[in-house]
């Protein structure tokens, strides 16, 4: 079977960039994504491709390549399936604020208003694949309620997770070090399998594309982002170690990674992981394990975030005592507020658990991102509700230029690691603070020689 036409359901970090790289890589396969969120499908839609609303480096060529072409972004959710041969899902999947599972499992309700929408408009046979990342055994869900709701045609469930990471997304779509699809092994699941093997051949190397069943794809998704997150949650348990013993974190991570038993790859030390995935989906795994009795599997992969909490904390906490236990009035400039740099993505930054601490012990906080928008700093801390909306407004102050969100304070956090933040007139910047002048690089991103002969009191994680 050959695809002609796909629809992909939700418009977001995954479903838009996935969505544009197939079909700037498939001309002859038309691609129509669709959303609820009317303004997210505008944005989509805007001449203007600086208005995109998701910010990744390289996709607004992609987006404007095939746009109007082969590309279409809409709201009419149910037009759209009823073209498709080959439905993707790739709605949120946050974790659950509410019932059985609460902080834990993920929410599916968004995944299953997606199955029945399907179920009650398609006429004829299609697949469905499961983009988002989903807990193990999700596709049997969606495939009960399509089968028990739908009109009497035959739904196929692949899984095909995302192994894409913010900021690099367009690099990561073109060039992927594998394509996982999961699938039933029966003659139909088969088939189905391959037409979307065929899909991905377009510009992916065949031996990159690998097969199985749909719950080791399923699984293989939650596995590969628990072992990234441990890998940060381990150096970043050594930093603390290396604080206190004069070790320094990045000559061991350096020391370890040309190991090639273990490589170089994430073993930043930073102030935390943060993003959309890894927290989630640890969650995720360990409420699985739980709803096994495996008490020690959960305890196991608990600790990964048991340790990122920390790390966050205690780098909040650190800049209260340096900065003589009070920071009550104190400015504090953050600089940078996505949870990683090349994304306009806040989910879960670790820059919204320290600005709470510090919110907490009444200091007055100053943040820049070159990419993230005013209204989503202030949405991020409402949604913690550590606090009145009122309080937080009056706490945190946004700002367009970097020098006038360092002006004056008495400390600078940098908790995001863009690389604009290495060319500033640190100099400059050194003069118009509060001396002794603080900064506290959650990223090890400056140079601290140079900081240092500037002035500057500078501190690194793991130094
Ligand atoms: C992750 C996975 O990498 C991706 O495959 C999956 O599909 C989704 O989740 P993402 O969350 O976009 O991607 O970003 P990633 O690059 O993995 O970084 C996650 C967090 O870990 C960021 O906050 C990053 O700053 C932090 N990190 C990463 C470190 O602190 N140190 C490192 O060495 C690497
Ligand atoms: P991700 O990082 O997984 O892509 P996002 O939150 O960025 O997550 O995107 C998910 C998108 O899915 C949102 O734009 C949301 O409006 C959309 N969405 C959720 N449920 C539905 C639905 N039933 N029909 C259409 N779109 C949906």
């Amino acid at each position: 079977m050959k695809i002609k036409n796909i629809c992909c359901i939700g418009a977001g970090y995954v479903g838009g960039p996935t969505m544009a790289v197939i079909a700037h890589k498939c001309p002859d396969i038309k691609v129509t994504i669709v959303d609820l969120n009317k303004q997210r499908i505008a944005d989509w839609n805007d001449e203007n491709l600086d208005n995109l609303p998701v910010y990744e480096p390289g996709l607004a060529d992609v987006v404007a390549s095939a746009r109007g072409r082969n590309l279409f972004f809409s709201t009419d959710v149910e037009k759209a399936i009823e073209e498709a041969e080959m439905i993707f899902i790739s709605v949120n999947t946050p974790t659950k604020t509410y019932g059985l599972g609460k902080g834990q499992a993920a929410d599916l309700k968004y995944i299953e208003l997606c199955a029945r929408q399907i179920a009650a408009v398609a006429k004829n046979d299609k697949i469905v694949v499961e983009k988002s990342t989903l807990p193990v055994r999700t596709a049997q869900a969606i495939k009960d309620i399509l089968e028990n709701t739908g009109n009497g045609v035959k739904f196929e469930i692949l899984s095909n997770p995302e192994f894409l990471a913010e900021g690099t997304a367009v690099e990561d779509l073109m060039h992927p070090d594998r394509v996982l699809i999961g699938g039933d092994t029966d003659e139909d699941g088969q088939k189905a399998i391959q037409a979307l093997v065929d899909v991905y051949a377009n510009w992916i190397p065949k031996e990159k594309i690998l097969t199985t069943n749909v719950w080791s794809s399923e699984l293989s998704k939650l596995t590969a982002n628990a072992f990234l997150a441990q890998r940060v949650s381990s150096i970043n348990a050594m930093s603390e170690l290396c604080e206190k013993t004069g070790a320094d974190v990045t000559e061991v991570a350096r020391a370890i990674g040309m190991d090639s038993r273990i490589g170089p790859k994430f073993l930043k030390a930073s102030v935390g992981f943060g993003g959309s995935c890894f927290q989630k989906d640890i969650l995720n795994l360990v409420y699985i394990a739980k709803s096994y009795g495996l008490t020690e599997v959960a305890d196991y992969w608990e600790q990964v975030i048991i340790m990122n909490d920390h790390q966050k904390r205690r780098f909040a906490s650190n800049i209260v005592k340096t900065l003589y236990n009070t920071v009550s009035g104190k400015k504090i400039a953050f600089l940078g507020w996505a949870f990683k740099k090349d994304t306009n993505d806040t989910r879960e930054s670790a820059a919204i658990y320290v600005a709470n601490d510090l919110l907490n012990e009444q200091a007055e906080i100053a943040v820049y991102d070159p990419k993230v928008e005013d209204d989503t700093i202030y949405a991020d801390l409402n949604y913690l509700g550590s606090r009145s909306a009122e309080d937080n407004t009056k706490g945190v102050k946004t700002f367009t230029d970097p020098y006038e969100a360092c002006n004056d304070a008495h400390a600078i956090a940098v908790l995001t690691e863009w690389d604009e933040f290495k060319d500033y007139d640190w100099q400059k910047i050194y003069e118009n603070m509060k001396k002794p002048a603080f900064v506290f690089d959650g990223r090890n991103l400056l140079d601290g020689k140079k900081m240092n002969e500037i002035g500057f009191i500078y501190q690194e994680i793991g130094k």
